[in-house]
């Protein structure tokens, strides 16, 4: 182990600037039930992206800095300065997850249990080289799993884990995922094959749909066809869905899940009924990909849910003992079920390129990178 830690870290200023740079930072000392990782990689998801570049117009970003320490400031719109203001002037430290090795522990048994084990961490700032960390956070890989398979072990196999069991919970009998070509969606669509359950995918493009069709997906409908409407009435009608997943949440794609559920379920009745069916549909947003407002064109009667969906408060809900094998399946199916793929690996420095974050910025399909604070 080294004295030397950086962390990359996100700022708010004043003046209306998003400032991204790397922070030299004073290597941590583990307390009792906590663990130092030496974080080998940590991916780059949404969910980083909106603490990265906050509300800023990363169109505006330009880079100055070193090659080795780059410094990248964007304007944030004046708009959203007032609801920033708990931000402003303070590094932030950026980065959901990560994994990596055990190079120190506290004095307790759980904490000595994990030293030189590979580990994923949650909790943020992971886009540094050493991370202490509690030992809850911690999840033990299994042996010979690298830290580069295991680092998104957490935010998109847990949430995707916990979409099933909030169906499961919510009495739900099939889901309808959006967005559904994601790491996210894949690792889902993985989830529902094995356990025999209906998922009905949206996606916006014809490869996304190839993408699923290829993996097994039986249900995937394109919001981009002409016949997108008739096409997901007619999947719904088949399984009975009745509860959706939408990380897009700008625009009214919410709305017509809601509208195609209410006609599949209504689709038998001879009698018109002012208030709709009072079968109960559940459209949740877990993601912002549009910021821009939601519409819901209400022709899906009065039984109807619209509500965020995070992951941590989903676990909250669920309970220990369920989200304790959620952990555990993770574990054991982390380079199968919920194997994510990277298609470039980058420094902290390189993360900091213009160039880096014009593609990772995308959210593409199949476009994730993976930094390598050791590099
Ligand atoms: N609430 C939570 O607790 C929670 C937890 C985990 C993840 N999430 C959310 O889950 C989503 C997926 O994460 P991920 O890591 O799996 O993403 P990812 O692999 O980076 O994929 C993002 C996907 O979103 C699509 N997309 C991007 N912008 C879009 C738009 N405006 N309209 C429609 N589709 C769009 C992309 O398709 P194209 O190639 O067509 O652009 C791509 O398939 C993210 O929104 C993330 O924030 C939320």
């Amino acid at each position: 182990m080294t004295d030397k830690n950086i962390q990359l870290t996100s700022t708010i200023s004043e003046d209306n600037k998003l400032t991204l740079a790397l922070q030299e930072i004073d290597m941590p000392q583990p307390g009792a039930d906590e663990v130092v990782v030496r974080i080998e990689a940590a991916p780059l998801n949404p969910s980083d992206l909106g603490v990265m570049f906050s509300a800023a117009n990363m169109a505006t970003a330009v880079q100055s800095g070193t090659d080795e320490n780059p410094v990248i400031t964007a304007d944030v719109p004046a708009q959203f300065m007032p609801s920033l203001k708990t931000r402003v002037g303070k590094a932030t430290p950026v980065g959901n997850e990560g994994a990596g090795t055990v190079v120190a522990a506290g004095s307790s048994d759980a904490a000595q249990a994990l030293m030189g084990k590979t580990v994923a961490v949650i909790g943020g700032g992971t886009y540094r080289q050493y991370h202490c960390v509690n030992v809850q956070s911690c999840l033990e890989l299994k042996e010979g799993t690298t830290a580069k398979e295991g680092a998104s072990s957490f935010v998109n196999p847990l949430t995707a884990l916990a979409m099933v069991e909030t169906m499961r919970a919510e009495g739900h009998k099939a889901i309808i995922h959006a967005a559904a070509a994601s790491s996210l969606g894949q690792m889902l669509n993985r989830i529902c094959i094995a356990d025999g359950i209906d998922l009905i995918n949206i996606v916006r493009r014809d490869e996304q749909e190839t993408l699923l069709r290829d993996m097994g997906a039986k249900y995937v409908v394109n919001s981009s066809s002409d016949n997108f409407i008739a096409d997901l009435t007619a999947a719904i009608i088949e399984t009975g869905a009745t509860i959706s997943f939408d990380p897009i949440g700008g625009g009214q794609l919410s709305s017509d899940i809601l509208n195609c559920m209410e006609t599949a379920i209504t689709r038998d009745v001879e009698e018109y009924s002012v208030y709709g069916s009072d079968t109960f549909k559940q459209a949740y947003i877990y993601g912002a990909l549009n910021r821009g407002p939601i519409t819901l064109n209400r022709n899906f009667g009065f039984a109807w849910g619209v509500n965020g969906f995070l992951l941590f408060n989903a676990l909250g809900k669920l309970g220990t003992k369920t989200v304790m094998s959620m952990r555990k399946r993770v574990a054991e199916e982390i380079t199968t079920t919920f194997a994510s793929s990277y298609t470039h690996e980058v420094s902290l420095a390189e993360a900091l390129k213009l160039q880096s974050i014009a593609a990772y910025g995308k959210q593409a399909t199949g476009e994730k990178y993976l930094i390598t604070p050791q590099a």
